[in-house]
């Protein structure tokens, strides 16, 4: 996953940033890059590979200045090669971008950038951002102003530090959304600026944060922060503690609540290393998907634990109705003890954040005796999933350090979306204007789920209604009937209230009994296929005197006129909308939990990987 780190001071900048962005090697990277300012002109090395090779071409190559910024890239828009690397310079060589994040307009900018003249040299979105800060230093506006003036135009969730050799004396950085944060490190007569806060705390403790839309101009003794909406903000100086784990959980009080607010990055970097945006196509290269084999498959089992089942539900609707083929959805810990029909035309497909939890193990060890092709769906680099697998996806997400699984949720949802792309597409079952759609559809993920992530206080207030229940009824239909048994797992492991998720029309069949007025029940209820049917059960429960706390899209004014609290949602397309619903779900689990007063990321009986069965 992509990491920036830049310095402005008095020593040279070339050692501190290799060893800042040696700090965020665990991220994963696929290439590395770094440009400095010597004698008054940028110089860049970049090449993929990890940082020795970046070791080297500066032993060979060296530069040294006092003011730079380097960074980690985890491809996104073209393979991992040196002209794909960052930093990336404009035309005229004066300015240098580093960027993480999706410019999710890049080919619309890229097209009018280039009928204005400008030359692209990399297959990167990153690099319109660097021809339209061109564009406006050239009319004379400063760097700052060229800066804001540059980002106006770009859709989407970003990171970006940029430097000038017409402006030497400072580097600019700004944040809009949640594509990772951007940390103003404050030294003694020297700056830090980093995308994490390990990458430079063994500098300083003195940390600045810029919120979404907040620009900073940093000199080696001075940073202001400005609105890139409107003029000067005053920020706040936190003093970090020298710890290694608190620096992970940087301006979060607890590693769940990070986790959550990361998932704008973690699934643009699930996206975008994937998709061949020009070409509307999707590719999972660790997957050794042939066309041969995906048109030879006859069904595929998903099997998983807990929260990853909860992923692999949604999976099964989505292959089934992108992609047509059979899916059966098996608890692992059960998959063995049934006999299940396999043999060589059946997938089985785990899925498991730590890709070590003995109960999925045991499902892949079975479906390997029964000759079925074996994939996963894994976090942990290396996991034994993984190794064990005919081929994998590899979630894009990071270290997840939360008992509580977030963002290990919603990669998989986007996986399985990519994957059923990916199968219709080779068994020839998606024309074009289709798979350009779900693609388009793909590309909103990162930006909804940032407004999701800015609704958290509407949350709050509900989980401040919520937080002395003892008992909460979680109802769903169709795609999000899985949503409903996530939100009700989340809740019951680290707030310790009774929760259950139902499948929504079966609540008349039994838990209907249930509702009276201490019966909070969360109804998930967004514009999909399935909202007439959920309204209407809004209305049972509240005929019942339960109180109705629903998830409903944006501009939905009859939910109001029934439900005690609303949630409101983005307009998501149905397909996606379990990764929108699920978000305020993480956080309302969450506040409850703090609220409480309860050990959130590590909640008692849990362990983060279950490795007995
Ligand atoms: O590492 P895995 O994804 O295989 O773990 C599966 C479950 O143990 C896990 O999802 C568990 O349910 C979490 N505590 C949920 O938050």
């Amino acid at each position: 996953m992509c990491g920036i780190v830049g310095y402005i001071g008095p020593q040279d900048a070339t050692p501190i940033i290799l060893n800042g962005l040696k700090r965020l090697e665990y991220r994963g990277y696929d290439s590395a890059g770094l440009a400095v300012l010597q004698n008054s002109h940028i110089e860049v090395r970049r090449d993929a590979g990890k940082l020795a090779r970046l070791a080297t071409l500066l032993e060979e190559s060296p530069v040294h200045g006092h003011v730079g910024i380097g960074h980690t890239r985890w491809a996104t828009h073209g393979e991992p090669s040196a002209r794909n690397a960052h930093p990336h310079l404009g035309m005229t060589g004066n300015v240098v971008v580093v960027h993480n994040g999706i410019v999710e307009n890049f080919l619309e900018l890229r097209d009018e950038l280039i009928a204005e003249g400008v030359v692209f040299n990399s297959e990167t979105d990153t690099e319109v951002i660097v021809h339209l800060i061109e564009r406006y230093l050239s009319s004379e506006a400063s760097l700052p102003e060229a800066v804001k003036r540059a980002l106006r135009h770009l859709k989407g969730a970003h990171g970006i530090v940029v430097l000038s050799s017409r402006e030497p004396d400072k580097i600019v950085a700004a944040r809009i959304g949640n594509a990772g944060g951007v940390v103003v490190g404050i030294g003694k007569g020297e700056m830090y600026v980093a995308s994490d806060m390990p990458a430079i705390l063994e500098h300083t403790r003195q940390m600045v944060f810029l919120e979404s839309r907040q620009m900073a101009v940093i000199t080696q003794d001075a940073l202001s922060v400005q609105s890139l909406d409107g003029g000067q903000v005053q920020y706040e100086v936190h003093q970090v503690a020298w710890d290694p784990i608190a620096a992970e959980k940087g301006e979060y009080r607890h590693f769940m609540r990070k986790e959550i607010h990361e998932q704008v990055r973690s699934l643009t970097e699930t996206i975008a290393g994937r998709v061949d945006f020009e070409k509307a196509r999707i590719r999972l290269s660790e997957l050794n998907l042939t066309p041969e084999l995906a048109k030879r498959i006859r069904k595929i089992f998903i099997t998983a634990c807990g929260t990853a089942s909860h992923a692999g539900m949604v999976g099964k609707i989505l292959i089934e109705r992108i992609a047509r083929v059979p899916v059966e959805l098996d608890i692992a810990s059960e998959f063995r003890y049934r006999d299940p029909i396999l043999d060589e035309d059946t997938i089985v497909l785990a899925i498991s954040q730590s890709g070590e939890t003995a109960d999925t193990l045991a499902a892949m060890e079975e479906a390997r005796r029964k000759g079925a092709t074996l994939w996963s769906i894994v976090n942990v680099i290396g996991s034994q999933a993984m190794r064990i697998a005919d081929g994998y996806i590899s979630m894009q997400t990071g270290p997840e350090i939360g008992v509580a699984s977030t963002k290990a949720y919603t990669a998989p949802l986007v996986d399985l979306y990519m994957l059923a792309i990916l199968l219709a597409d080779l068994r020839g079952t998606l024309d074009r204007k289709k798979r350009r759609q779900l693609i388009a559809d793909l590309l909103l993920v990162p930006d909804l789920v940032g407004k999701c992530l800015d609704r958290e206080p509407e949350v709050e207030v509900v989980a401040r209604a919520l937080m002395n229940t003892s008992h909460c009824l979680y109802l769903g239909r169709g795609i999000n009937m899985p949503t409903a048994f996530e939100g009700a797992l989340k809740l019951k492991e680290i707030s310790y209230i009774h929760a259950e998720g139902y499948a929504a029309g079966e609540m008349k069949h039994g838990p209907i009994a249930l509702i009276d007025r201490s019966m909070p029940v969360v109804v998930i209820a967004p514009r999909d296929p399935w909202y007439e049917k959920m309204f209407s059960q809004i209305e049972q429960a509240k005929s019942r005197g339960g109180t109705v706390i629903a998830l409903a899209t944006d501009g939905d004014e009859l939910i109001s006129t029934v439900a005690d609290h609303v949630i409101w949602l983005p307009d998501t397309p149905w397909m996606l909308t379990p990764v929108t619903t699920v978000i305020p779900l993480q956080m309302l689990a969450y506040h409850i939990a703090a609220l409480r007063g309860l050990d959130v990321d590590q909640p008692r009986n849990l362990a983060k990987s279950v490795t007995v069965e």
